[in-house]
């Protein structure tokens, strides 16, 4: 996730803001940069790779001046590149910007600089920021000391999606303005200096007196003060806030661990990973666009889709294989890719093979994706990682736009992961016709629901947290479901063991009586999740089958659903959705009840055991 600072003051700024950004380090990032204000020229400097390559060309070539930005950069538009890299600076060079975010309507607003003359450099998002700042500044504002915050309102008021920004520009040479929109944007103050960052870990070494910006909020930091505006350029009176965090949980957000921090992440990464691509129409969400990637009717005539990933990312591809035979009418394989790339598969230039993978440098996933390609298939990949290996081999990238994700046990990821699948196969069903427009507009409205939905488990935290309080001594945990609740059972089951080490499988419901239910005694927990309402019943007999050899039942289910009270030793109820979008939806509560297993149980469900991040050799 990118990283953003600012320093205003009577030292140098480059120091600080290297050792500032040197704070941001643990959440990932791709390259890092930084400008300077020094008698009224603006320099920037910028590299991809680590700060410490910065750094050192940075030893060499002093970068003078009081004031600056600096940044480290998680690519999300564009390979991570010198060019990517932040800070990025208007037509003049005199203003420089740093970005976290995604600006969704920056293919409008480029459009809209690119008209007016405007040449743009880089493939960022963020440098329609730079521009449009230029275009206020010098067409509309006509200087003055509030012209440039003049012009970043103007600007702020034209972007869509979400920013934090740092802003310097060499015609101001005592001030840096932040603005902030659903990122977030700290101003710490000190005595006679002034600091901006966007997470607390990077201001704790300077001090612990901070203003928190709210959303649509402006600031603006001289040396000796900062002015706080709301985005109709009213002064805002806030009182600091002390911080008392230590660095440890400060990097985590105040969360006890990035496991948690992820999970709570949820909303906002799907948020993120819908952005531009959902469009609304009279205030609704409307059809598909796929800025990124075209699908044409050779990719819609496709007759066959086979999905090749390992882990938690099978599991995603286990929902596409229901959502693509629901939405589109296409068949489908998934395939574990492990298994694939050993296999002596067959492969049809008609086929479409979508390797999903949150890191993109899994060796069984390239492995499988570079077999597909060799035998002739097209290959869309669905990934986290802007520049990984697997970015650069597909034919066609989607992003998920979760950023970093740092605990081992994939969580946001899944879940951005589920939504894209979803966007594909709902996209592919208008192309191929299979999907009416009734159905195609309510599932969409649905599917721009399900960020706010899952605000809405996660503030019932608690009630997880007890549940796993009650049953985290199990001896085995097996997750039960049908359809779509069969897969969310796979990476529920995975999320259990991997962190808790608790013995947990998942069964397809109906499979139980084939034998698995010879497992099933007292010392046994089954979670039945029940949101395919057509098949409610046949769930509630396999719950009886389980209840009546001694296993404790914990149901999974919509709020309101009173079907399953006679058998339930408890519900945990979550919002309504289209049954078969309930995968978004269904996996929160269970991924909460793994972590809070996993505490109780005293791991530390960041670094389970004999478990990498990322699996870049066989
Ligand atoms: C489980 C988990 C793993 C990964 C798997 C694939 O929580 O994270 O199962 O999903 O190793 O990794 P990627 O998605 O990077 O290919």
């Amino acid at each position: 996730m990118c990283g953003i600072t600012g320093y205003i003051g009577y030292k140098e700024a480059t120091p600080r803001l290297l050792a500032m950004l040197k704070k941001l380090e643990y959440r990932g990032y791709d390259s890092a940069g930084v400008a300077t204000l020094c008698d009224g020229v603006l320099a920037v400097r910028k590299m991809k790779g680590p700060l410490s390559t910065l750094a050192n060309a940075l030893s060499t070539e002093r970068m003078a001046g009081t004031l600056g930005v600096g940044h480290t950069r998680w690519a999300t538009h564009g390979e991570p590149s010198d060019v990517n890299a932040h800070p990025h600076t208007d037509v003049s060079g005199r203003i420089a910007v740093v970005h976290n975010g995604i600006i969704e309507n920056y293919a409008a607003l480029k459009g809209f600089l690119q008209e007016r003359g405007v040449a743009f450099r880089s493939d960022t998002d963020t440098e329609v920021v730079a521009h449009l700042l230029n275009y206020y500044y010098t067409r509309e504002s006509g200087g003055g000391h509030n012209a440039l915050l003049d012009a970043t309102l103007k600007t702020v008021s034209k972007l869509e999606g979400s920013y934090s920004l740092g802003i310097v520009a060499s015609d101001y040479p005592d001030r840096i303005i932040g603005a902030r929109k659903d990122s977030p944007l700290i101003v710490g103050l000190g005595v006679g200096e002034n600091y901006l960052a966007s997470d607390v870990p990077a201001l704790l070494s300077y001090t612990r007196d901070v203003c928190y910006l709210n959303e649509r909020e402006l600031a603006v930091l001289y040396r000796d003060r900062v002015a706080l505006y709301n985005d109709s350029g009213e002064r805002i009176v806030r009182q600091p806030t002390r911080v008392d965090w230590d660095v440890e949980s400060a990097e985590k957000g105040g969360y006890a661990h990035f496991m948690l921090k992820e999970i709570h992440e949820q909303d906002k990464a799907l948020s993120n990973t819908l952005g531009s691509r959902l469009r609304h129409s009279a205030g609704e969400a409307a059809s598909i666009d796929f800025d990124e990637i075209r699908l044409d009717a050779s990719w819609a005539a496709a007759k066959r889709v086979v999905i090749i990933a390992c882990g938690t990312a099978y599991h995603a591809g286990v929902v596409g294989k229901y959502a693509f035979e629901h939405f589109a009418r296409l068949a489908v394989e998934v395939d574990i890719a492990s298994e694939y790339r050993y296999r002596n598969p067959l492969i049809d230039g008609g086929d479409i093979f979508i390797a999903i993978s949150q890191s993109g440098e899994t060796a069984d996933t390239l492995a499988a994706m570079r077999q597909a390609k060799k035998g002739g298939g097209r290959i869309l990949a669905i990934t986290n990682t802007v520049g990984s290996t697997l970015s650069r081999e597909a034919d066609l990238v989607l992003y998920t736009r979760a950023g970093p994700e740092i605990a081992v046990a994939s969580t946001k990821a899944f879940t951005t992961q589920l939504m894209c699948v979803y966007l594909l196969a709902l996209r592919l069903g208008e192309l191929r016709g299979t999907l009416s427009a009734d159905d195609g507009k309510d599932t969409l409205r649905a599917l721009a629901n399900i960020p706010q939905q899952v605000r809405r488990i996660l503030d019932k935290e608690t009630a997880l947290q007890k549940a796993a309080a009650r049953r985290f001594s199990k001896r085995s945990v097996f997750f039960i479901g049908r359809l779509f609740d069969y897969a969310t059972a796979l990476e529920s089951a995975l999320k259990l063991k991997e962190i808790s080490y608790t013995h947990s499988e998942a069964f397809a419901a109906g499979e139980l009586k084939h034998g698995a239910i010879a497992l099933v005694d007292k010392a046994t927990l089954v979670v039945a999740i029940a949101t395919q309402r057509p098949l409610f019943d046949k769930i509630i007999s396999n719950i009886r089958e389980v209840a009546s050899r001694g296993a404790e039942v914990l149901v999974v289910t919509y709020e309101g659903e009173r079907a399953f009270d006679a058998v339930a030793n408890e519900i945990v109820a979550i919002p309504e959705t289209r049954d078969a979008l309930s995968p978004l939806l269904a996996i929160v509560p269970l991924q909460l009840f793994a972590y809070y297993c996993a505490v109780q149980k005293g791991n530390d469900p960041d670094k389970p055991r004999n478990l990498a991040k990322s699996v870049t050799v066989e």
